[in-house]
């Protein structure tokens, strides 16, 4: 293992509440219990500060023409399925920062974002006021059939315990493509639910297995086209299952 993930790996181990507000994730555990009775509540406005604050210079270096990979890969994701007057609801859009880079680069999309988190989308409605943002859940999006161009999952799949029912609610909700941005995908592992703290919020994430999740699309209909390569997220020195982080396409 590397020096770096390795120290990573213990400091999020060995001290997972003290490293979770510096680190994005740590104290990654198959014991779900381990956090105690209802741990996992919805994002509370600590934790979505601190993420809010960590995208930011993200955002501004990827408008400056050096995007990170993750946001790299979204953008090239979305190249060939938007363009004027495209509509585009993002499921779990957090503080809206994606909305800058996504308009940044498409000018023409209109776009609506949705998060679960109160405390999210006031970050939202505070840094970007003319923009459409809504709190809700991916569980029964408040969007007529067939009314958005692209459904994008930003990020967010991976935290529902109920991801089934979040993309048979996508693809309800589609008229053209469903973009999965930020998947986590392992290939010879079942679909596993893991916890750990994001930004120091308990919280539930799944690694996906790639033929499982690829099937449940095809059942619901969306059928997998491009793939991109997003950030380096490899769970095995955490939970013991090697993974991958990729965004899908589908139509
Ligand atoms: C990792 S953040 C992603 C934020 C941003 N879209 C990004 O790409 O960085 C995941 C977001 O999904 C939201 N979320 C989790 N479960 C959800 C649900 N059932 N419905 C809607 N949003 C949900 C969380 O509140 C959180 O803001």
């Amino acid at each position: 293992m590397a020096l770096l993930p390795s120290l990573v790996a213990f400091a999020s181990a060995r001290f997972p509440r003290l490293s979770s507000r510096v680190l994005a994730s740590s104290g990654y555990t198959l014991d779900l219990d381990s956090f105690g009775p209802d741990a996992f509540g919805v994002w509370e406005l600590a934790a979505a500060a601190r993420q809010d604050a960590a995208w930011r210079p993200l955002v501004s270096k990827a408008i400056a023409g050096s995007p990170r990979e993750d946001v790299a890969a979204l953008w090239a994701s979305l190249a060939p399925v938007v363009g004027a007057d495209t509509t585009l609801l993002e499921v779990g859009c957090g503080g809206g920062y994606n909305s800058e880079a996504i308009l940044h680069r498409f000018p023409g999309v209109v776009y609506s974002g949705l998060d679960l988190a109160a405390s999210m989308i006031d970050l939202a409605e505070q840094h970007y006021p003319d923009r459409s943002f809504v709190v809700g859940t991916a569980y029964a999006l408040p969007f007529a059939d067939a009314s958005q161009d692209v459904v994008l999952d930003g990020v967010a799949l991976i935290h529902m315990p109920e991801w089934k029912r979040a993309l048979a609610e996508y693809a309800r909700v589609r008229r053209g493509h469903v973009v999965l941005h930020g998947l986590t995908l392992a290939e010879s592992h079942p679909t596993t639910m893991f916890a750990k703290y994001a930004w120091g919020q308990p919280s539930l994430e799944l690694v996906f297995n790639r033929d499982e999740i690829r099937g449940e699309c095809e059942v619901l209909g969306l059928q997998l086209g491009d793939i991109r390569t997003c950030l380096d997220y490899d769970l095995d020195p955490y939970i013991g299952i090697p993974s991958v982080s990729e965004t899908w396409t589908l139509s």
